[in-house]
């Protein structure tokens, strides 16, 4: 009997394809467990974005072969780093049996049905028919509508690991939509490194696809009742991108729209394709038809020759810009990319210190912003019980982990209006009210600290 477990590293992509291995390993009367220790079958879904997450996976791999001489077990390393060179070298080296990357997942049964060692890197286009069965008793879902990346970013390996940008059909991303609906699913958040250019490909409109503001005004009359996406590529962003939303209200007001740097000559060395001034200019758009809209972004400090005066201009857009939230990344030279071929990386010591600088005008904005809400009534979509159970967790419209204690009729996962009564620059600490708007105290009668209580955002 195989017992499957399957670690997920890197961003909502990479859970979104588990999702989908995970469905298929069901169909074929796999079990899956909650652990190692209890699996016969590990799959690693990689990443290989940064660093990091590689070595992460080099260290698991290292347990697994040791492991695997102990006891049968069957180890297979999936994703981003799969589709590597540096990824098959440390799959040789640590013995994996089964290899497959981001591109063939469906080759996961005939992997199984093989005795022995199976490697697939190829991209199989059945892929983008495949309809995951959604979610038991979930009320968020993912859901992908174009896979790849047509950019060049000199720092990024995505275009090496995920290959050129291929959108789904929206008949088929209709009709997924229309299966977690049915599954009783409440928040959709659609999935593509560039949503902002969905249906052209390698600056092809392809045949039958709608503009990405045509699709969110199509997926917003779904039924779903909270329509998020990323991400956003700044060059690739149009108002009507903003107006749709705007005009859409199951499309949640929040944009995630990574800058990397407020430095127009660092953006040029990133190959990002638009400088300070157009990435104000759409965020400009972007609060003329969404006053309200919750802003995060994505910044990368220490990129080869980010002088101070650089640094400076990325921490003056911030302030220009007022963003709710950022994810905030060192500078990992990638093997592979161009920036790691043709750049000098920075001091370690230069790079930590500006992110701690960073991570500082986040703190300052995060709460600044989130106290705008102080007092207001918000539509939060509660997932489930908080770490501690007297409480439910989840989180806005504009993503704020949100916390609330539960009252008596209140202790259910779903979607309601609550009351903002505390606000630190990572959460939200809620009260339930009721139809004439008063607050229901709970019974507890104390807040406990707000940090322990939720678990952090989802990284990308
Ligand atoms: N397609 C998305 C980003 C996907 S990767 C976009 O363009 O917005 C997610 C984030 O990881 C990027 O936005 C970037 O901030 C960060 N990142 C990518 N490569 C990196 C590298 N080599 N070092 C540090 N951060 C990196
Ligand atoms: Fe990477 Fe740039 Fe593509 Fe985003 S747009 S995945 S950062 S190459
Ligand atoms: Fe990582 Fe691949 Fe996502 S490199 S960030 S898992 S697209």
């Amino acid at each position: 009997m195989t017992k499957a477990h399957i670690i997920t590293f890197g961003c909502q992509m990479n859970e979104y394809d588990s999702h989908m291995v995970q469905s298929q390993l069901v169909s074929m009367g796999i079990d899956l467990v909650d652990s190692v220790d209890e699996a016969n079958l590990v799959l690693l879904n990689t990443c290989a974005v940064r660093g990091k997450p590689v070595d992460k996976v080099r260290s698991l791999l290292g347990k697994l072969r040791i492991e695997k001489s102990r006891r049968p077990l069957v180890v297979g390393m999936m994703g981003c780093l799969a589709q590597l060179e540096e990824g098959q070298q440390i799959a040789r080296k640590f013995e994996v049996d089964i290899l497959i990357g981001p591109g063939a997942i469906l080759d996961i049964p005939k992997a199984l049905e093989q005795n022995g060692r199976f490697w697939s890197l190829h991209f199989r286009q059945e892929l983008h028919d495949y309809i995951p069965p959604p979610p038991q008793d979930k009320l968020q879902a993912h859901l992908t509508i174009m896979r790849g990346c047509d950019h060049r970013c000199t720092y990024c390996i995505v275009p090496t690991t995920r290959g050129p940008q291929v959108s789904r059909s929206p008949d088929h991303i209709l009709r997924e939509l229309d299966m977690l609906l049915g599954a009783g699913v409440q928040e959709v958040t659609l999935l593509g490194q560039n949503v902002n250019s969905y249906g052209i490909d390698q600056g092809q409109r392809v045949a039958g696809t709608p503009s990405f503001a045509e699709l969110l005004r199509m997926v917003g009359s779904s039924g779903i009742r909270r329509i998020k996406f990323t991400t956003s590529h700044p060059m690739n962003f149009t108002e009507d991108v903003a107006q749709a939303i705007a005009e859409t209200p199951a499309v949640c007001e929040f944009v995630h729209l990574p800058v990397q740097s407020g430095s127009s000559k660092v953006l040029r060395r990133m190959a990002r394709e638009y400088n300070r001034e157009k990435y104000l200019e759409h965020i400009d758009a972007i609060k003329k038809w969404i006053p309200e809209v919750v802003l995060f972004t994505d910044i990368i400090v220490g990129f080869p020759g980010e002088t101070e005066e650089d640094f400076q201009e990325t921490l003056s857009l911030y302030d220009e810009v007022g963003y709710d939230n950022a994810y905030m990344f060192i500078y990992s030279a990638r093997p592979g990319t161009p920036s790691y071929t043709h750049f000098e990386d920075l001091p370690r010591a230069v790079k930590t210190e500006r992110l701690e600088r960073l991570i500082q005008k986040q703190k300052d904005w995060s709460l600044k912003q989130n106290r705008r809400f102080l007092g207001k009534d918000v539509e939060v979509l509660l997932r489930g019980d908080a770490f501690n159970p007297d409480y439910l967790e989840g989180h806005t419209r504009g993503q704020h982990a949100t916390i609330v204690p539960k009252v008596p009729g209140f202790e259910q996962a779903g979607i309601y209006t609550v009351r903002v009564e505390q606000v630190t620059p990572h959460q939200f600490n809620a009260k339930f009210i009721d139809a004439q708007g008063q607050v229901l105290e709970p019974i507890l009668g104390h807040l406990p600290e707000a940090a322990a209580l939720s678990s952090p955002l989802p990284m990308l």
